[in-house]
């Protein structure tokens, strides 16, 4: 047993080892690099925070947790995790991601970033980027919805400039995989990073308008695609009539809609896929020997996936992380660079 005074003794020594902690880490203005810690002296409750604003937003909306990931993932592969999606356009100015094909009118959530924004400047103001919010929000959406946890690495700082065209560059549902293994090569994630990111499809919705052309003229053969299950397409082709309407929602994961598992691979084991750019991974010719595999061992294992994908995770997070003070800022609005 501690007497009370070497107790009061050992808390005064934390208490001291945190305050020469905070003033070492303090971020001075110099460019750092992401660190887990990096709020805990300036914005110590900021993981809380955002957590509260997300199980808020997903009372009166279930899908919200996979369409704040998909912001993380299309801010990254943008001139990195910046926060350039987030922002508004500005005619003459800022042409924003926000139109560009794979954001417009697919792109959703905003609404809940400003808020865990709003939160964040209420408690520890000027000190949390949009980028990071985005960064946050995924662990723990991922985390609520039954997945891996991971430590998120912090830091960024956000950019000034958008790039639409870039947005419109992102990886497309119609892509094969040789353009998929491009488009991730090109932001330096591998193969392990394609299948596993990928596995995000195992919650969130999908728009009708995409898997048309793989029921009814897959590749301009007024065939159905080959590869896409029978019975799935029977089912999809109910959903989503040729001349119906595009924005109609499905599941991406018709097994467990909102759950965070395995699904998704063992959907693809069927012929299960939703986009042409899932069923690639296991079902290009190319595939073979190359991501068919790593779809059979997160299959096989729900413990892969989700150590591959919390890996994933961190390595998408840390494309071209904007550290240097005099080109990034801390926005106060994640929609207006400061002193628009
Ligand atoms: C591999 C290349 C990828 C392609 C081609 C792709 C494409 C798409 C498309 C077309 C949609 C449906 C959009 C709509 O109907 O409006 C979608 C949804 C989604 N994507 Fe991806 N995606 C890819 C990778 C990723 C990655 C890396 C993540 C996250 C780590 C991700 C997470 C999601 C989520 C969670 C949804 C559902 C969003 C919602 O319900 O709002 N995707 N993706
Ligand atoms: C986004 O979509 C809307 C509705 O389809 C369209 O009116 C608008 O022009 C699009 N925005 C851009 C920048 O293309
Ligand atoms: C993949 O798509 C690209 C671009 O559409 C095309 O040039 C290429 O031939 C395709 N590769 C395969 C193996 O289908
Ligand atoms: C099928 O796709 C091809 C090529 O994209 C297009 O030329 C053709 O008009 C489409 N057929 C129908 C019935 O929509
Ligand atoms: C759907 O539209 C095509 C032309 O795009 C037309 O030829 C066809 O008859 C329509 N089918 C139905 C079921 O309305």
């Amino acid at each position: 047993m501690m007497t009370s005074s070497s107790s009061f003794r050992s808390l005064m020594a934390a208490a001291l080892v945190a305050t020469v902690l905070c003033l070492q880490l303090g971020g001075g203005a110099v460019a750092q690099q992401l660190r887990e810690d990096y709020y805990d002296c300036t914005c110590p409750d900021a993981y809380n925070i955002v957590k509260r604003v997300l199980i808020e937003a997903h009372k009166s909306d279930v899908r919200i947790y996979a369409s704040l990931i998909r912001l993380h993932f299309h801010d990254c592969f943008v001139q990195g995790c910046d926060g350039s999606l987030l922002l508004d356009g500005v005619p003459g100015v800022i042409n924003s991601e926000k139109g560009a094909p794979p954001n417009n009118g697919s792109a959703r959530g905003f609404p809940v970033v400003d808020a865990a924004k709003a939160a964040l400047e209420a408690a520890c103001p000027g000190i949390v980027s949009c980028a990071d919010i985005l960064a946050l929000a995924s662990e723990i959406s991922v985390d609520l919805s039954g997945g891996p946890k991971w430590g998120v690495l912090l830091g960024r700082l956000d950019g000034k400039t958008a790039d639409f065209n870039g947005a419109s560059n992102l990886p497309s549902p119609f892509d094969n995989l040789t353009m998929l293994e491009r488009k991730f090569k090109a932001v330096r994630l591998d193969n392990v990073d394609l299948v596993a990111l990928s596995g995000a499809h195992t919650f969130g919705r999908v728009q009708c308008r995409l898997v048309t052309g793989r029921l009814y003229n897959f590749s301009g053969t007024n065939r159905p695609d080959p590869t896409l299950d029978a019975g799935y397409r029977a089912f999809l082709s109910q959903r989503c009539p040729r001349n119906g309407s595009g924005s109609v929602l499905n599941d991406l994961d018709p097994t467990t809609p909102d759950t965070f598992d395995k699904n998704y691979y063992d959907n693809l084991e069927v012929n299960r896929g939703f986009l042409n750019s899932d069923q690639e991974l296991k079902s290009a010719p190319q595939a073979q020997g190359v991501t068919a595999p790593i779809v059979d061992r997160f299959a096989r294992s729900q413990d892969d996936f989700f150590a591959s994908f919390a890996q994933s995770m961190i390595n998408m997070g840390n494309i071209m992380p904007l550290t240097d003070p005099t080109k990034g800022e801390i926005r106060k609005n994640c929609r207006k660079v400061n002193g628009s």
